[in-house]
């Protein structure tokens, strides 16, 4: 059976990627919930920490949003390396470098309960009307 990683209240995970999503930087509270070291999530793909319960829509609407230059906040189940999970409520932005690049950019911190309960009914649902 795989278990809640639960954050605390001054956990923030922080990540850094390219315009495909391909992790640049992984602060310390990531590798710790997440499970990697850092030299295991740099140069990878964001979905490394993806979770089957999360819906397509819920990313379309995160790469929509930060793709139109606005910022994106939603509720996010992940995976940890060992196949356990996290819930995260998570913020993610588009910035542009001092040497002119683009970069993407997303920080996560403890949802609430309620928040959690929400998502998980609504991705319940969505997951259902993938098929
Ligand atoms: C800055 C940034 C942070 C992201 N963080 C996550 C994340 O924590 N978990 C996740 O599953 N996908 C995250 N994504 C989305 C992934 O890039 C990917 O679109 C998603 O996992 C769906 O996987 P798929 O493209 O293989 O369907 C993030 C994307 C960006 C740009």
């Amino acid at each position: 059976m795989s278990k809640e990683v639960l954050l605390d209240k001054s956990t923030m995970i922080v990540s850094e990627t390219d315009m495909k999503g391909n992790i640049i930087y992984a602060n310390n509270d990531f590798c710790k919930i997440a499970g990697y070291t850092k030299d295991e999530l740099i140069g990878k793909p964001h979905n490394i920490v993806r979770h089957q319960d999360m819906p397509k829509i819920a990313f379309k609407g995160l790469w929509d949003t930060i793709g139109e230059g606005k910022t994106w906040n939603g509720i996010v189940k992940n995976k940890t390396k060992n196949g356990d999970y996290y819930w995260v409520n998570a913020t993610a932005y588009e910035v542009l470098k001092s040497d002119g690049s683009r970069r993407l950019i997303s920080v996560r911190k403890m949802p609430t309960k309620n928040e959690i309960s929400y998502a998980e009914t609504l991705y319940k649902q969505l997951k259902k009307e993938e098929y």
